[in-house]
């Protein structure tokens, strides 16, 4: 029986002084193949690179016996130019890997990475309105529903969009803030 103590969480690695191309384009294949099969919306390969090649460290996997089980995908950006907005993408664990606290820890981490790394004054994310347990995990954490997007994803399902406020910014009017000294570089 698998614990979360056998699983290791660390996120992809994209050095080719460190790891063959080979490699790392089989681990970024496993992140697509494992997203695709458990998210509803369908994204193309650019979707994943432009997250990957941009954030790398925080695409992060967790691996049992060297394989890939679970995943989550995340990116920093400038919001209006006066918050830094950090956002979780995409998050998915096998079934068979479920219910350890897997997607636990792959946020917990991420979460950690975005306030401690980037300085993130808020963190946000979309959800499918009828994900009661993805709605759950999240609310654990203190994310809280800010807006309800009708039809926003291609199922025609309506999503959430949740926001775990970080710093006080995140809860003053864009409008009411000055703009930010230093910007998150923007990569791509
Ligand atoms: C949502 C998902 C990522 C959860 O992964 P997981 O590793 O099983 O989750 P964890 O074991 O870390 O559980 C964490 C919390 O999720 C909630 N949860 C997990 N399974 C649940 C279930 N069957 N029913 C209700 N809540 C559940 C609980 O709050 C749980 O915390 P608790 O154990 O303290 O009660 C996984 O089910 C999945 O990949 N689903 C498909 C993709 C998806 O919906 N992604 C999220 C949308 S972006």
């Amino acid at each position: 029986m698998v614990e979360l103590s056998d699983i290791e969480i660390r996120c992809v690695s994209l050095d080719t002084s460190l790891r063959s191309r080979e490699v790392i384009d089989k681990e970024i294949s496993d992140v697509e193949a494992i997203t695709s099969k458990h998210l509803s919306e369908p994204y193309s390969i650019y979707v994943y690179r432009f997250f990957i090649n941009n954030w790398p460290d925080l695409c992060l996997l967790a691996l049992n016996e060297g394989k890939v089980v679970g995943n989550i995908i995340c990116k920093v950006e400038p919001h209006r130019n006066v918050r830094v907005r950090g956002y979780i993408g995409m998050l998915s664990v096998e079934d068979e890997f479920r219910g350890l606290g897997i997607a636990k820890k792959l946020i917990e981490e991420s979460i950690l990475l975005m306030i401690n790394k980037y300085h993130c004054d808020e963190i946000t994310l979309e959800t499918e309105v009828m994900n009661k347990k993805a709605l759950k995990l999240y609310e654990n954490f203190g994310f809280i529903r800010i807006k309800r997007l009708f039809r926003y994803y291609m199922n025609r399902h309506d999503a959430y969009r949740l926001v775990l406020p970080i710093t006080e910014k995140s809860s003053i009017c864009s409008s009411q803030l000055p703009e930010l000294e230093n910007p998150v570089e923007t990569v791509y």
